[in-house]
């Protein structure tokens, strides 16, 4: 065996090459790596013992990527282009061996290789379009070359991770392997291509599918419009989409020029750099500076859930999905009914779109099960009480749990907004006690709030962690305080737009500029869609708000057809002459300053504050890092994706200038609007929020 490099190998065994590449975790294509192919393919070609070459990897996966953290640093080594015309410009065979995922510049080297094999978990996939990239090591010219045009056009714009068996039915493998037997039959395949003299299959060389694809725009026209609501805001769909046309139209050198172009753009580029910040940050919430991996969890097999309405309904559905029997309380036997109806025709919605089969939705409704008894929850390891939000109600009912529930089973609260510690007085365990707050609708919503209180354990926190991830959620650990993370942001910008209006500025207008930012939805329409009169009662209201007025007209939102918004038939929402009217004449009467407003000053009095909250919440220690604030936001809130969450979004604009903005706003507003101290100490420094440490 010659060792290329510290993570590259070279063996010849017979007369074929096994070149394997060790650069845990996951094998990317850090400079290492890309000289260990260059060398080692170019010390296997000059061998003439060797008449074929395996590349492949150590440890749990084939090459997962490029180094996402050596974007934006000078490059050093091979280059990953050289690296790869090493392999494709080699006069000997080379099959890449593919296990665990080829992705990104993984599956681009993959598909310099004459050949490629794999096992039957292995996946395929070009994901850069998730960190705000396009495939920029051929992949766009390549793919479309053996998959045809619309395939790499889907493939690449969603960066599926492919399954073997669909990738060798697309032609992507050539070879399915058995699994755990890799190694050998990856040899035994360039041994047999090397008896039969197959040729060396160049990927470049393929023009078929991409010449069938000439003169008809209509699929890239056709291919835009089907993702266009899906990809609103994001640049990197659209420069895969013109890479795919440059493969339909010029010549393969000439397409990755336009390829190397526009992913020049894009690496350099605001996006990209939030959608990298976004991979990390996905990466960083799981880590508890003071849980550590090796902390105790408590093992969960059964889980029991209090309130049939929308969010224990939906709660249940997280549970059953992922295989856990789940028993569902509530207080009467027709709102149990009602709720057990409503997560059965949600599966069979699901299974009737194709998400998975009859049988499965039925295996999942099966594991709810009913109950008007709080009693039949006593074997359960986790309890998650959902009912509304009335402190009195969830004391009564942790201490009923206290009373009821096995020791050392986990007791958790969703409360959005009230304090876990008060309720975890209800009970004689509150180190069992931590909120999970789930997001409405709960089976759809990514995010969890995981609410760790006073009294919590670190084994409590740590297999709420874990039985998130296994739920496929992404988890923020956060601390008890109104609102925890997600709402006190949220109630900034609430208060803003509020603001923003009683001076002037109708609704609309802040929607829009919201809109154009990347939320779904702004404040106003949300509060349409929402329904106006969550918590207003008809009896107490004066006419004291323009909510109130709004109400009173039976103008209650979406529901009514009228809200702030009117409505039509398709629920359209059109600017109202009746909002504005009474807008205008609330303002006339409040004697508050009429202003206009540039869409500039709107985004920053919207946003400003909602980062300076942040700024609050990190020096009060309710997050970890300024990175889980953003994971909250983009997770539960609709925050893009591309702007990286506010923390990463302050960042970018500048801290000084975010506090300069709070300034005014202070000197306008008054001390609601103070300027956070950390922000103040981070400008003052000349530092960022990414630059504080986690806490713990
Ligand atoms: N570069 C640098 N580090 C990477 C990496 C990459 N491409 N991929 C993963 N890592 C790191 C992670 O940050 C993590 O680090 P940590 O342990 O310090 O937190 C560690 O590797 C393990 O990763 P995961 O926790 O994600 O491990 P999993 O086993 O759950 O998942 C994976 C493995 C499916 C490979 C997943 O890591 C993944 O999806 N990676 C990114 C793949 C990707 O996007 N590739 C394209 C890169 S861009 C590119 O190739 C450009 C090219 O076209 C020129």
């Amino acid at each position: 065996m010659t060792a290329i490099n510290e993570v590259t190998d070279l063996v010849v065994e017979g007369d074929i090459a096994v070149l394997t590449l060790n650069s845990p975790p996951v094998n990317a294509l850090s400079a290492k790596v890309r000289d260990g192919i260059f060398n080692g393919i170019e010390q296997a070609v000059g061998d003439d013992a060797v008449k074929a070459v395996v590349l492949i990897c150590d440890g749990r996966t084939f090459i997962a990527g490029a180094d996402i953290t050596e974007f934006g640093g000078a490059q050093t080594g091979a280059s990953l282009f050289e690296a790869q015309a090493m392999i494709e410009g080699s006069s000997k065979p080379v099959v890449a061996a593919i296990h665990g995922t080829a992705l990104g510049g993984g599956l681009e080297v993959a598909l310099t290789c004459h050949y490629r094999i794999g096992v039957p978990s292995a996946k395929c996939g070009l994901p850069e379009v998730n960190l705000g990239l396009l495939p920029g090591a051929g992949g766009t010219q390549r793919l479309p070359r053996i998959v045809g045009v619309e395939k790499a056009l889907e493939f690449m714009t969603s960066g599926t991770h492919v399954p073997a068996n669909a990738c060798l039915e697309i032609g992507l493998l050539d070879e399915m392997a058995a699994e755990g037997n890799l190694r050998s039959d990856a040899i035994a395949f360039a041994q047999k291509l090397v008896a039969e003299g197959r040729p060396l299959n160049k990927v470049r060389d393929l023009n078929d599918k991409v010449e069938a694809a000439r003169g008809k725009p209509e699929i890239f026209a056709n291919f835009r419009k089907s993702i266009a609501r899906k990809t609103r805001g994001f640049k990197a769909p659209e420069a895969i989409i013109q890479c795919v046309e440059a493969a339909v139209d010029e010549s393969f050198d000439d397409g990755i020029k336009v390829e190397q172009a526009l992913f020049r753009d894009l690496v350099t580029g605001d996006q990209s750099a939030a959608q990298r910040h976004v991979f990390f940050a996905e990466r960083q919430c799981w880590k508890i500076p003071d849980v550590p991996k090796d902390t105790a969890t408590i093992p969960v097999e059964k889980v029991g859930i209090i309130g049939a309405g929308t969010m224990g309904g939906g709660i249940a559905m997280n549970f059953a999905s992922a295989g856990y029997p789940v028993t569902i309380v509530e207080t009467k036997q027709d709102a149990l009914d009602r709720g057990l109806g409503v997560v059965r025709a949600n599966y069979e919605r699901s299974a009737k779109r194709g998400r998975f089969t009859m049988e499965e939705a039925e295996a999942r409704i099966a594991r709810i099960t009913g109950t008007l008894s709080l009693e039949d929850l006593a074997d359960c390891d986790l309890v998650i009480e959902a009912v509304f939000e009335n402190m009195k109600i969830k004391k009564e009912i942790f201490g009923n749990l206290d009373r009821i529930v096995k020791q050392g089973a986990i007791l958790a609260s969703n409360t959005s907004a009230l304090n876990i510690d008060e309720i975890a007085t209800a009970t004689t365990r509150p180190e069992a006690v931590i909120g999970l707050h789930f997001f409405s609708p709960a089976n759809v919503m990514r995010l969890l709030e995981v609410v760790r209180a006073d009294h919590t354990s670190k084994d409590v926190i740590n297999t709420s962690m874990q039985i998130a991830k296994k739920i496929g959620k992404i988890a923020a650990l956060v601390g008890v305080c109104p609102g925890f993370v997600g709402n006190r942001i949220l109630g900034r910008r609430q208060a803003m737009a509020q603001r923003l209006m009683f001076e002037g500025t109708m609704p609309w207008d802040v929607d829009r500029v919201l809109f154009g930012f990347g939320f779904p939805m702004g404040p106003f329409a949300m509060s349409d869609l929402a329904g106006l009169d969550i918590g207003w009662n008809k009896e107490a209201s004066k006419g004291e708000t323009i909510r109130d007025v709004l109400c009173e007209m039976d103008r209650r939102g979406q529901k009514t057809g009228a809200g702030y918004y009117d409505y039509d038939e398709n629920r359209n929402a059109n600017p109202s002459p009746v909002t504005e009217k009474i807008i205008n004449e609330f303002v006339d009467k409040s004697g508050i300053n009429k202003r206009s407003y540039t869409d500039e000053e709107i985004l920053q009095r919207c946003l400003f504050p909602m980062i300076n909250e942040g700024a609050k919440l990190l020096e009060e220690g309710m997050a970890i890092r300024s990175s889980d604030i953003d994971i909250v936001w983009i997770n539960g809130y609709g925050w893009p994706a591309y702007r990286g969450g506010p923390m990463f979004y302050g960042d970018l604009v500048g801290l000084d200038k975010v506090l300069a903005g709070m300034k005014e706003l202070e000197a306008e507003l008054g001390a609601e609007f103070k300027p956070a101290a950390l922000l103040e100490k981070l400008v003052a420094e000349g530092k960022k929020f990414s630059d504080v440490p986690p806490k713990g």
